[in-house]
Order: structure tokens, then sequence, then C-alpha cells
């Protein structure tokens, strides 16, 4: 389906390249014009995935995937082209031009607009006088300065309260149904899903309510009532809190299990706490937490289940290369409970103390062995010696060297051995991968699609220079007499030739306009070879005369092969020449 084009260069224009992947990946190196980052396609330790914001390009050098912001939204996102594009259109809040393909757009808004009224309703129900069971549960939580930013609101002890506050608004039975607010009855009709319960409304980092989270007053099964998933909301994406944490100053994000403790952490002060909806993290939830910060103290329950959660949100939130702390909690089961017996104070020092994550995996690490016995405490060392040979500063890995040996109850030559071996266990496969990649360079100059492969890879040079220069200086090209035809690459023809066009008729030369003419391959190729800054622009004139030069060397001496390739075919049947002769 083709979309406007002015729509497009809009589309693109409005959500900077950067901006949108800043959401997927964190850019924590600058090179020339080119911001880098882990590819969040391959994985990898050092960053080769580049961001060009002035072409408004993305291209990973490691696996080749690149293109537009359109493309990386397909890409990250497993979204179709016209898919991708509503999704940014939203995310720019652009309307897509209509062809009646969106038809959930409007339904979500109404969704969305039916949440908020819920959301109201229970606000009002909390504070009118017959919410008494609801304040008196709030008052004896310690919540009450909360609910007004949290919106925080109760459910009546009521089948039909909300089903009758909503459809006097003009709202339907199925639209609450579709909301997740209420319940079909088998009979027609429908009852409210949430009720004599604490509400907390789930809302987005823009500030629409997509859910909600319902706590029983007091004790009772089940706790938690939750939204289910609809077309607004989607539990393993969504963060509680993060629209406030988000503005907070402190530097980190607190990541706690429970609502409540979410509600209680910001109370006292810590305007950074969220939780994950359920009970661990997933990576969507972890990714979303990235876009925020650089820095997460996990503040999770005391028992083994929210130290189980908390192991796996580091291996989650690690990759994405942000700073990962542990709290424990001591003498209480969980943070709520911490601050309520020991206060704010108490809790900022925690904070402040909060080990390390080396230390705290060290701890992990000593869990899985018994070092009573010689087995363990040799099993312990050798995992310990590999975490501790990770550690880029020699200050920690003398620090940590010691901790370990003290814990094993060996001397601390004997950690400093173990560590040495694995580093140079470790540097010796760097050097081999290293070896690896230095033995192919020609595979390097190759496009990463194979049916790409270029012939003749003196001339595809050329034709990747030129057309480079053709997307950055397309005024310069306005008469240049080479025609893709030209061209050994037929990719590479193509693209130029639709470039050239472009620039001869005035149009812009961007990767989101020629984004639907070429194949994913072919835009991840264009990726690759304007992502590059090979030439200054006072140099720029010289350089097209070189590859032009080259292309019709090359090309030249294509044409003269064939014509001695057909010449000696001719001989050889005029002749009767000898087959070696032949081609
Ligand atoms: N949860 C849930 N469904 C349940 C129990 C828990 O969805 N039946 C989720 C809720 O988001 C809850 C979180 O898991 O906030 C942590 O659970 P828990 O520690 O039991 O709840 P708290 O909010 O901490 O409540 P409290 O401090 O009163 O125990
Ligand atoms: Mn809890």
């Amino acid at each position: 389906m083709a979309f406007p084009e002015a729509f497009l260069e809009e589309l693109s224009a409005r959500n900077d390249i950067v901006d949108v992947v800043s959401g997927y990946v964190r850019l924590t190196k600058r090179s020339g014009a080119n911001q880098f980052g882990l590819c969040p396609f391959h994985s990898e330790k050092t960053p080769s995935f580049s961001v060009n914001p002035e072409r408004q390009i993305f291209h990973c050098f490691g696996c080749g995937k690149g293109g537009g912001v359109i493309q990386f939204i397909m890409d990250i996102e497993n979204l179709s082209y016209p898919d991708a594009v509503g999704f940014l259109a939203r995310r720019a809040g652009l309307e897509v031009p209509d062809d009646g393909r969106d038809v959930n757009r409007g339904r979500r808004a109404r969704m969305l607009e039916l949440n908020r009224e819920a959301a109201r309703y229970f606000y009002r129900e909390l504070i009118a006088p017959t919410g008494a069971a609801g304040q008196a549960y709030v008052a004896r939580r310690g919540i009450v300065s909360m609910v007004k930013p949290f919106g925080l609101g109760y459910a009546p002890d009521r089948w039909d309260g909300l089903l009758e506050a909503m459809t006097a608004k003009g709202y339907t039975v199925p639209e609450l149904i579709d909301a997740g607010l209420c319940r079909a009855r088998n009979n027609g009709g429908a009852y409210d899903y949430f009720r004599n319960r604490l509400m907390f409304p789930v809302i987005d980092v823009r500030g629409s309510v997509i859910g909600f989270s319902g706590r029983i007053l007091g004790d009772g099964e089940p706790k938690y009532l939750n939204s289910p998933d609809t077309l607004v909301y989607s539990k393993s994406k969504s963060v509680f809190a993060l629209n406030l944490a988000k503005k907070s100053k402190s530097g980190y994000i607190l990541l706690a299990e429970g609502n409540i403790d979410v509600v209680s952490l910001h109370q006292a002060g810590f305007d950074s706490a969220v939780a994950s909806l359920g009970t661990s993290l997933t990576a969507d939830q972890a990714r979303l937490l990235a876009r925020y910060t650089s820095q997460i103290v996990i503040a999770y329950d005391a028992d083994a289940a929210g130290q189980k959660a908390a192991q796996r949100a580091i291996t989650l939130l690690q990759p994405l290369e942000i700073g990962v702390r542990v709290l424990t909690i001591p003498d209480a089961k969980d943070p709520d409970e911490f601050i309520q017996t020991k206060g704010a104070e108490a809790f900022r020092t925690l904070i402040e103390r909060s080990g390390n994550q080396i230390e705290y995996r060290l701890s992990q690490i000593e869990n899985g062995f018994d070092l009573k016995t010689d087995e363990g405490r040799v099993g312990y060392l050798k995992e310990a010696s590999r975490l501790i040979a990770s550690l880029p500063s020699s200050v920690d890995r003398e620090v940590y060297g010691m901790r370990a040996a003290e814990r094993a109850g060996v001397s601390a030559e004997a950690v400093r051995g173990e560590v040495d071996r694995a580093r140079n266990r470790f540097a010796s496969n760097a050097k081999k991968q290293r070896e690896r990649e230095a033995s192919a360079p020609l595979r390097a100059a190759q496009p990463q699609a194979r049916e790409l492969r270029f012939e003749n890879v003196r001339s595809a040079v050329a034709e990747k220079g030129l057309v480079n220069l053709l997307y950055r200086f397309p005024e310069r090209f306005t008469d240049a007499a080479l025609s893709g035809s030209d061209f050994s690459s037929p990719a590479l023809g193509r693209l130029y030739d639709a470039m050239k066009t472009r620039a001869r008729e005035g149009q812009a030369v961007s990767v989101a306009a020629l984004g639907e003419s070429f194949t994913q391959e072919e835009m991840a190729l264009l990726a690759d070879i304007i992502s590059r800054d090979e030439t200054t622009p006072v140099a720029a004139d010289a350089a097209i005369r070189d590859y032009i030069r080259v292309i019709q060397e090359e090309k030249n001496k294509a044409a003269r092969q064939e014509d001695m390739n057909a010449y000696a075919a001719s001989l050889k049947q005029r002749k009767g020449y000898g087959d070696k002769h032949g081609s």
C-alpha cells in the first residue's frame, strides 16, 4: 500500500531516528556524525550499531541491518510496513491518511477515554463519604497523601456501580467489557469486575490510563485483580508508576515488586519507584525502563521468590547497559514494611550502601555451593574467578578477589592465579575472534544479503561511493552523465537511478522516500553506504569524477572482455579452435 509521499516525509521528520532508536538502544558512544550502541538485532559486547542523525538512518556494522526509521520499527517491533508507519504516526501524534486500515484507532481512543472516566469515578468514590472503607484502608497503609498523585480510587462494594456511572455517560456494555472493566453475565447484561477494592490506575508515560489493578481491602483472595490485556493495555509491556518516576531527578529508578511498595516509597520521598505489573520483570519492561534511566536499584521482596526475580531482572537489564544494584532488605518482608518500621532515612541508607551487582552476584554464586566442603570451595572459586576476571578495573579485581578468597578460606594468591588464568582464556578467545574478522576483508566489502553479491568489487566500491555522495550532495548530480545501467551491481544501479531522478526533479533524496520501491536488503545496503563518511564536501567533486572514471573503466573492461569472448567463440567456430582458448 502506498502512503502519500508528503505524509512519509512528515512522518520521518516528526520521528527523529535518534529519539526513536533511543527507546530501544542506549547510544553510548559518538564517533564522527554517528552515535553507537549495542545492536538490538544481534548479540555483541562492543557497540557496532550506529545511528546517523543527519541522514536519519541506522546501520549495524556487525550484522548489516540498516535503513530509515520505518525500517527500524519494522525490525524491532516486528511489524509490517504499514503497521510500522501506523506505529510511528501514533508516536508522533499524526493522522495516518485514512484508507480505513487502522480500524482500531478510533476504538483505542475511545477505550482510553473510558478508562480515564472510570479512574475519575473510582477516585470520586474514594473521597466521597460512602468511600469510608477505602479511606480507612488508605489511612491504615499510611498513603493518604498519595491518593491524588497516583489517582488512587475505590471500587464500591456493588455489582453495578461503575456500570451505571459509565452507561450514564454513554458508554455501552460491550465497550465496558472490552475494556476489562465489566464482565458479561450468562443471561446478557454485565457486572463490575472490580468490587470493594483499592484501585490503582496504570498510567503510561504519555499519561493515558491504560488499565487497573485492584487490591482487596485487607486479607483475602485474590489479593489483586488486574485488568486483562486489552486493545490499549499489555501487562507485560507496562510499568506501574513510570509516568511519575520518569520525572524523578534521583538519577536512578527504584524497581519494587508491589503496587503498595511503590506508593509507600513515593510517600517516603522516593519518587522514582516503579513496579512491574505482576511478579517478574519482562524484556519489554526492561527496555522501557532503559529509555528513562541508566541506573536501576532493585528493591524486591526479601523472600526467596523476590531474590530469584532480582536475579532474572539483572539478566534482562545487563545487556541494556544499565547499572544494576540490588537492595537486601533486613528485618522486613518488603520495602513498604521496612519504611513503616524503620523510616525513610534508614531506607535511604540502604540505597546508599547497596551492594553493587558484583557483590550481589558473588553472593549469588556463593549460595550455589557448600563452602564447608572442599568440592564446594573449588566450585565456588572457579565461578567467582570467572566473574572477577571479567571486571575491567584491576582495583576491582583485587578487592573482589580478596573477598572471594576470604569466603572460600584460601589465600589471595590462589584466587589471583585462578583469575589470571581466566583472563588469559578470555584474551586468547578475543584474539582468535579478531583474527577471524581480519582475515575476511573481501567478505566485509560484500553486502550482507547474498543475493546482492558484487561481481566486480573494484567497480562496486566506486558505485557505493557514488551513491553515498549522491545521497549527501544530490544537487551535484543533476547533470551527471552516468546511468545506473553502467553499474556492475544492478541493485546499486537501480538505487542510483531512483535517487538521481528524484534529485533532478527537485525531490528529497531520503531513505523515507525510497523505502517503498526497494527491498529490505537493498535498503540495508543503502543504509550501510550512507552511514559512512568518506569524503569532505570540498573533495566531493573530485571524488565523483574518480568514481565515475573507475566505473567506466570497469565497464569498458567488462565490455572488452565480452568482445574478446565473442571473438574467441567465433574463432573457435570458424577454425575449430582448441577447447583451452574458449572461455
Ligand atoms: N500481584 C498480582 N496478583 C496477585 C498478587 C500480586 O497481580 N494475586 C502483583 C501486584 O501487582 C502486586 C505485586 O504482584 O502489587 C506484588 O504482590 P504482593 O507483594 O503480594 O503485593 P503488595 O502490593 O506488596 O501488597 P502488600 O504490601 O499489601 O502485601
Ligand atoms: Mn509486597
